[in-house]
């Protein structure tokens, strides 16, 4: 599927007094995802990521302009969107917030169940979801409430992944987990794309978009100020230098390319040094 954003325009305080103009959160924002395209959405804390990622099925509209799916406008009153937000899932922060279930297998069921599926069915999709996000078929019985935060982590995405969704926005998937729980969720987000899914992760770590991503899009104070190749940005030198962008946009530059940089300025070669592959340890 392709999801095309079309000059979006989109500010929170629409109603405000007379001669208080709000700032808009979003402003003039298009680009273009296609499908199997595993994609970073970076940008500062309040740069409007989480506000973007809602527009992706519905659940913001924006101002001005159109955010279309599959060239179809998304915001037009008789546009399914219950069908659109099967097809595109989007998991905000921290989702092991929202486990309620009693059971990992009731939690991970509880998608496909809303979608009316045949029961052995739903039994498939949530073995294959546990299989999925690397958790051991054991785990099916176990009292979510039970398990470490990564595992409660690699829960919620089971339940969202059992839903066969073919793009997923994830916001943060990392955040707050430790580097092996961090290691684990991204090989999970690598082998989903390896199988086909559609990817938009949304992250102010350099490190995981410069690993994962191959295309960047950087948000700036609502402005989308870069959508181009990750792998260009680490070759722009000069006065208004990747470097300079990112910094303008609260962002750190990824420690390998520090390395690389602090290494070259030293006058020595980076080009022998074996780079970590993931699932090595440091
Ligand atoms: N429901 C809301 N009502 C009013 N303003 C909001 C609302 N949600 C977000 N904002 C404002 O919109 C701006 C963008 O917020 P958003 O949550 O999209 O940023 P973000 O890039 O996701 O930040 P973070 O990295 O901290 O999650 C911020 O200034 C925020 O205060
Ligand atoms: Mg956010």
């Amino acid at each position: 599927m392709t999801i095309r954003f079309e000059n979006v325009w989109f500010a929170y305080e629409s109603f405000a007094a007379p001669g208080n103009q709000p700032k808009p959160q979003l402003q003039d924002i298009s680009f273009e995802i296609h499908a199997g395209e595993l994609v970073g959405l970076a940008g500062r804390s309040g740069s409007g990521k989480t506000t973007l990622m809602q527009m992706f099925n519905g659940l913001l509209l924006p101002e001005r302009g159109r955010v279309l799916a599959d060239g179809e406008d998304i915001n037009v009153p008789d546009y399914d969107l219950t069908a659109l937000r099967r097809r595109l899932g989007v998991v905000f922060q921290f989702p092991e917030m929202h486990l309620f279930a009693a059971t990992v297998e009731e939690e991970i069921a509880f998608g496909p169940q809303q979608q009316h599926l045949p029961s052995a069915e739903i039994a498939q999709r949530v073995t294959l979801a546990l299989h999925q996000v690397g958790l051991h078929e054991s785990f099916g019985g176990r009292n979510p409430f039970t398990l470490s935060q990564g595992e409660k982590r690699r829960v919620a995405l089971a339940g969202v992944l059992a839903m066969q969704p073919e793009m997923l926005v994830l916001d943060e998937p990392t955040a707050s987990l430790d580097a092996r729980g961090a290691l684990e969720v991204r090989r999970l987000l690598r082998d989903w794309q390896a199988v086909g899914k559609t990817l938009v992760i949304i992250s102010h770590d350099m490190d995981l978009i410069a690993y994962l991503c191959p295309r960047l899009l950087v948000l700036g104070e609502g402005r989308l100020i870069y959508d181009g190749p990750t792998a260009s940005l680490w070759e722009m030198a000069g006065p208004n230098s990747a470097q300079d962008m990112l910094r303008q946009a609260g962002l750190a530059w990824p420690r390998y390319q520090r390395l690389r940089q602090i290494l070259s300025s030293r006058g020595i070669s980076w080009q022998g040094i074996p780079i970590l592959k993931d699932g090595q340890d440091p």
